[in-house]
């Protein structure tokens, strides 16, 4: 039965192009759905922009010396061509400068606020003095209070996926000047998220049973299960939507608040632009929404925007959020900073024409479930090793046989033997099969068993060996063929949501294309004997170890760039007095005891004999070293310093640390004289914090 679906994929920053990380996690598998939807017959909104506010927009911008707008209106074109350029089927691709946007936003707002819907409050908030310029966001780094992790941003930790206010952060820093902040009044209006935490509860548990998938319903939960706090919607910054209430002067929209309904404006101009009803789309309770985007974005999606949206009163609510893990590269996190990634602009010059082996590479081996990696060595193989020798080849063999038999004139059939009626029964099974995987947002699953079909169209012809019984039998021979042409366009098909330009081309070549994804499972023929199909032409071609070494080598510069960047000797720190310095009470101690901190990477906690007590210290040092390496160790402890609560557990007091010259964390050692060695090597940071 034919549905009404909007279906959204996260609005991505301008600030640098799109690389395989994005791809995988959100792109990929919505331009899968969102193909496979409508081949099924249901009507469509896929729906995407550019998110072009926010604080690391304003960074870059300040960084390269120049203004936002040059910035998002560099990467809103590079972003889009490229999503163009790779097959990703957006009915629209807007931006958030868009004026239509900035109008949907401010109503949207002026909505919630007449509504009373929003807290207005002064409050204090970080402040940094010396850029005249209040720290929230991305502005903002410190410890997160939640799991330890030292490189949290003001609104979000990316380590344990906590959405954080930027004074719950311990220790926070300027990102602009480094500076330690202090606080300064500002009013700004929250979302009292606490007074939707009922209606979240009992949305999400619906949510659970339409088997959402566990990740993000485990996330959602607990972050309800902890107790929900107001949110300021509002920021004191000049790039962004003007708030646009009386006291709003000079204040913008939380990028947050805005990016989302972003989806709202961009179906707006759309529909304008197609003749259609957008609040079909948002408002009719028979329209089913679903957002794809990454793990980090989870928060934002299922607590945020809904609490957002049923405070409005008018929308409908997302259906699901199948949100994706992680994909790393060659074993390591991606990192637009650190050039650690595959562009996409780039994968579309190095390798043209093949957008499908990437889209193939992506899916085959997804983050669905878990964080997973992307090395060059994998992608060569899906290509050579499935795309070439499985799909590749056996349309090649049956259109090339065609060809050379019958002059590219489909043959007509005699009897079928018991091979033949369960090698189409199979095919038609298939539909049913691939569908169900990807109604579960299974993606990877589901393009396997499209491969699974090319392998059964391989066996059946290994099998059956048209090319030995055409000396012998012609009404065998053309029976065989007759079949095979059938599997191959069963595979145009069913291919297109995976492999759509392959799909084109092999519709081209088979000169058809009046199917539909249910003929599949319904025709007994798909293509007609005495049908003229076109020449061959290869769908695939074998990528070359030579390739492959050169998207290496690409990736070890980035490595050898990165390490050279990090041996720049920071400068060093302002003087203190021997006063100062004589305030730390330095005690030389032995860890008696140690233990990871559960569910954090970088936390140990220690029992340490320090000469006047045991106490307990939790150190961020577990990413270098396991418990086992350290009990028993002679360290040096600053016992004076106050106490704080990591996790829950109060910490009494420093380990000392450094980094030797190759960046690696080592023990401040009382027994030897490895921070002497250190310093000599002037080695940056000085004592550490751990
Ligand atoms: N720009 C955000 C990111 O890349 C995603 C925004 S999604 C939207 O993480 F919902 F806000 F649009
Ligand atoms: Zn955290």
């Amino acid at each position: 039965m034919s549905k009404r679906y909007t279906i959204t994929a996260a609005l991505p920053y301008t600030n640098g192009p799109i690389h395989i990380g994005h791809l995988a996690g959100v792109y990929v598998p919505a331009d899968i759905y969102s193909r496979y939807l409508r081949l099924t017959g249901n009507d469509v909104a896929f729906i995407c922009g550019s998110d072009e506010h926010g604080v690391p927009i304003t960074i870059k911008a300040k960084k390269e010396g120049v203004t936002p707008q040059d910035i998002v209106d560099k990467y809103h074109a590079i972003i889009k061509q490229s999503f163009l350029d790779f097959g990703i089927s957006f009915d629209n691709y807007s931006r958030t400068t868009a004026q239509i946007h900035h109008d949907t936003a401010q109503e949207f707002f002026k909505t919630l606020y007449d509504k009373n819907e929003f807290v207005e409050e002064v409050t204090e908030q970080l402040y940094d003095a010396e850029a005249n310029q209040f720290l929230a966001d991305r502005f903002v780094t410190g410890t997160c209070p939640k799991c330890g992790n030292e490189e949290a941003y003001g609104d979000q930790c990316e380590s344990c996926g906590s959405s954080l206010n930027a004074t719950d952060l311990i220790n926070p820093k300027s990102a602009i000047t480094g500076n330690v902040p202090s606080l300064k009044e500002t009013k700004h209006w929250f979302l009292p998220l606490n007074k939707h935490e009922d209606f979240l509860r009992e949305w999400i548990l619906k949510g659970h049973k339409k088997d959402w998938k566990p990740n993000v319903y485990g996330q959602v939960k607990s972050w309800i299960d902890d107790g929900l706090r107001p949110r300021a919607v509002t920021r004191d910054l000049d790039w962004g939507i003007p708030v646009p209430v009386d006291g709003g002067e000079g204040k913008v929209l939380y990028v947050w608040f805005d990016a989302p309904i972003g989806y709202i404006s961009a179906t707006k101009e759309w529909a304008a632009r197609e003749g259609k009803n957008w609040e079909d789309y948002w408002k009719d309770e028979d329209t089913k929404l679903v957002h794809f985007i990454g793990k980090d974005n989870i928060v934002f999606h299922c607590i945020i925007f809904p609490s957002m949206l049923k405070a409005e009163g008018s929308y409908i609510l997302p259906e699901n959020v199948p949100a994706n893990e992680f994909l790393n590269l060659e074993g390591q996190k991606l990192s637009t900073s650190k050039n650690w990634a595959v562009w996409l602009p780039d994968y579309l010059i190095d390798f043209p024409n093949q957008q499908d082996v990437l889209r193939y590479a992506l899916t085959a081996n997804a983050p669905e479930t878990k964080d997973n990696d992307f090395t060059w060595k994998d992608f060569q193989a899906r290509n050579n090793n499935e795309l070439v020798a499985i799909f590749g080849n056996f349309i090649n063999r049956v259109v090339v046989l065609t060809n050379k038999y019958y002059d590219g004139i489909i043959p007509a059939p005699s009897d079928y033997s018991t091979i033949d009626e369960e090698t189409l029964a199979a095919v038609k099974a298939y539909p049913a099969v691939i569908s169900s995987s990807i109604e579960r947002y299974r993606f990877r699953e589901a393009s396997q068993e499209l491969m699974n079909l090319a392998r059964l169209g391989n066996k059946y012809l290994a099998d059956e060996e048209p090319w030995k019984t055409f000396k012998t039998d012609e009404a065998r021979t053309k029976t065989v063929m007759f079949i095979a042409l059938q599997i191959a366009s069963a595979l145009a098909v069913l291919s297109e949501p995976f492999l759509p330009f392959t799909s084109t081309k092999l519709k081209g070549i088979l000169n058809s294309n009046d199917n539909g994804w249910e003929d599949v499972s319904t025709k007994d023929i798909l293509i007609q004997a005495a049908h003229q199909i076109g020449k061959g032409e290869l769908l695939f071609s074998k990528i070359e170890d030579s390739q492959i070494e050169e998207q290496l080598q690409k990736l070890e510069a980035s490595k050898k760039a990165n390490e050279a960047e990090k041996k720049v000797t920071e400068p060093q720190k302002d003087e203190i007095t021997f006063d100062d310095f004589t305030k730390l009470d330095l005690r030389v101690g032995t860890i008696l005891e140690a233990e990871k901190m559960p569910k954090t990477k970088k936390l140990l906690v220690l029992k340490v004999d320090t000469g006047i007590d045991t106490r307990t210290i939790v150190s961020g040092i577990a990413e270098s070293f396991s418990p086992e390496d350290v009990i028993g160790k002679r360290v040096t402890v600053l016992v004076n310093l106050a106490p704080r609560a990591l996790r829950g557990v109060e910490s009494q007091g420093m380990i000392l640390m450094t980094e030797d010259k190759d960046g690696n964390l080592v023990f401040v050692n009382p027994d030897t004289s490895t921070a002497l060695n250190t310093g000599t090597h002037g080695v940056n940071n000085g004592l550490q914090i751990s």
